[in-house]
C-alpha cells in the first residue's frame, strides 16, 4: 500500500552554498526550514580560507536566520596553494572548521584561488589525515584536453585514486557525485570515503540541458551526465548504504547571471530539495531508506549525533515557486512552477 506520510529525523544538508548579503538573506530560510545543519561551502569572493573569516561568515549566517529558526551552519575552509597546515588544524580543533574543501583551480564557480596542483597541499592533507579532518572534494580535473563529461572519471583516475593510496586514512567526501565511476570508486573504498548526491542529479540527465533549446537553469558543475549515470546515482542513494548521503549543492545565482553569454554554473534546488528526494525515493519504492540517506548517514560519517527533532512529509501537491526575490535580483529554483507530490508539514 502506498503510504501517505513519512516521519523522519530532521535531515541535514552536507553540501550547500549560502552566498552572502541579500542573496543569503533570501535563500537561507529555504534551508533552515528543513535542515538542522548544513555544511556551508566557502567559495565566496574572496574565499573563506582562514579561521577568522569562517567565524565572521558563521556570525553573518546566524544573524540572517529567520526568527526562531533552529539551524547550525558547519563551516569549511577553502584550500589554496598557500594554505598552512597549522591554520587548518587550529580551525578544526577550535570547532570552527568542520572540514576543508578542495576546489581544483578554475573547476567551477569562484574556484580561481583553488589548488593548482594537489602536490601543493601535501602537507595540509597529511595533517588532516592525522587529525581526522574530512576533505571535501570537487572531483573534476580542469585539463582542457579532457572532455567536460569525462572530467569526473578522469579526476578519480589521476587525483583521487593516488590520494587514497597515499593517505588511506584520510576522510574524504566525494561531493556531488554525478557518475557511475564515482559511485563504484566510493563503494570500493573503506568507510572513510563517502559521497554526497544532489536532488537534481537524481532527476535530470544531460538531455535536460538541451530540451527544446538551451536550458541555463539546468546547468551546474559537475554537469549532469548520461542516463546510465543518473540511474546509478538513484540506486546508490536509495540503497541505504552508509557511504551515500544528502548534499543538495543548492547554488543560487541571479537569473541575469544564468541567462547570458557564459552563464554561471549552479542550480538553486533548496526550495524543493527534500521533497525532490522524497519523490525519487518514492519512485524507487525506497521511502524506508530516505531517513538513512537524509538524516543518519551524514552525521555518522562526520562523527556527529543525528538530529533529535523529527519532520513529516505528506503526500500533498504544491507548486515550486517560479522565482524568488533576492534584493534587487531574482533567482529561479530547480523545478520552478512544477507540481510536487510530497510536502513538508509546517
Ligand atoms: C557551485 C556554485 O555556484 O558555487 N556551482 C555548481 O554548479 N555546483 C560551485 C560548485 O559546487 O561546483
Ligand atoms: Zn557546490
Amino acid at each position: 500500500m502506498a503510504r501517505d506520510s513519512l516521519t523522519l529525523r530532521r535531515p541535514d544538508d552536507w553540501h550547500l552554498h549560502l552566498r552572502d548579503g541579500a542573496m543569503m538573506k533570501a535563500v537561507l530560510p529555504f534551508t533552515a526550514r528543513v535542515f538542522g545543519r548544513a555544511i556551508v561551502m566557502p567559495n565566496l569572493v574572496p574565499p573563506v580560507t582562514g579561521v577568522s573569516a569562517a567565524e565572521a561568515y558563521r556570525k553573518r549566517i546566524l544573524k540572517a536566520l529567520p526568527k526562531g529558526a533552529k539551524f547550525t551552519p558547519l563551516m569549511t575552509a577553502y584550500l589554496t596553494d598557500a594554505t598552512a597546515p597549522d591554520e587548518i588544524e587550529r580551525g578544526f580543533k577550535a570547532g570552527v572548521f568542520t572540514a576543508a574543501k578542495l576546489y581544483p583551480a578554475n573547476a567551477t564557480t569562484n574556484s580561481a584561488r583553488g589548488v593548482t596542483d594537489i602536490v601543493r597541499i601535501d602537507k595540509v592533507l597529511e595533517r588532516m589525515a592525522c587529525i581526522g579532518m574530512p576533505l571535501l572534494v570537487h572531483g573534476e580535473v580542469t585539463d582542457p584536453a579532457v572532455d567536460v563529461f569525462d572530467r569526473e572519471a578522469v579526476f578519480i583516475e589521476r587525483i583521487l585514486a593516488p590520494l587514497t593510496r597515499r593517505l588511506p586514512k584520510l576522510k574524504i567526501v566525494f561531493e556531488h557525485a554525478t557518475t557511475r565511476d564515482a559511485i563504484d570508486f566510493v563503494r570500493a573504498q573503506g568507510p572513510n570515503v563517502a559521497a554526497t548526491i544532489t536532488p537534481h542529479h537524481l532527476v535530470i540527465s544531460r538531455n535536460a540541458l538541451f530540451q527544446g533549446g538551451l536550458r541555463p537553469h539546468m546547468y551546474c558543475l559537475p554537469v549532469a551526465k548520461r542516463e546510465a549515470h543518473r540511474l546509478a546515482l538513484r540506486r546508490a542513494a536509495t540503497s541505504g548504504e552508509t557511504k551515500f548521503f544528502l548534499g543538495t549543492d543548492s547554488a543560487p545565482h541571479p537569473i541575469a547571471d544564468k541567462e547570458k553569454d557564459c552563464g554561471c554554473a549552479g542550480i538553486f534546488c533548496a526550495p524543493s530539495a527534500l521533497e525532490t528526494y522524497a519523490r525519487v525515493f518514492d519512485e524507487e519504492n525506497a521511502l524506508d531508506k530516505l531517513e538513512a540517506f537524509a538524516s543518519l548517514n551524514g552525521p555518522r560519517f562526520y562523527g556527529l549525533p543525528p538530529n533529535e527533532a523529527r519532520v513529516t512529509l505528506r503526500r500533498e501537491t504544491w507548486k515550486v515557486p517560479a522565482k524568488i526575490k533576492a534584493g534587487s535580483a531574482a533567482v529561479k529554483p530547480f523545478l520552478a512552477g512544477e507540481e510536487m507530490g510530497w510536502k513538508l508539514t509546517a
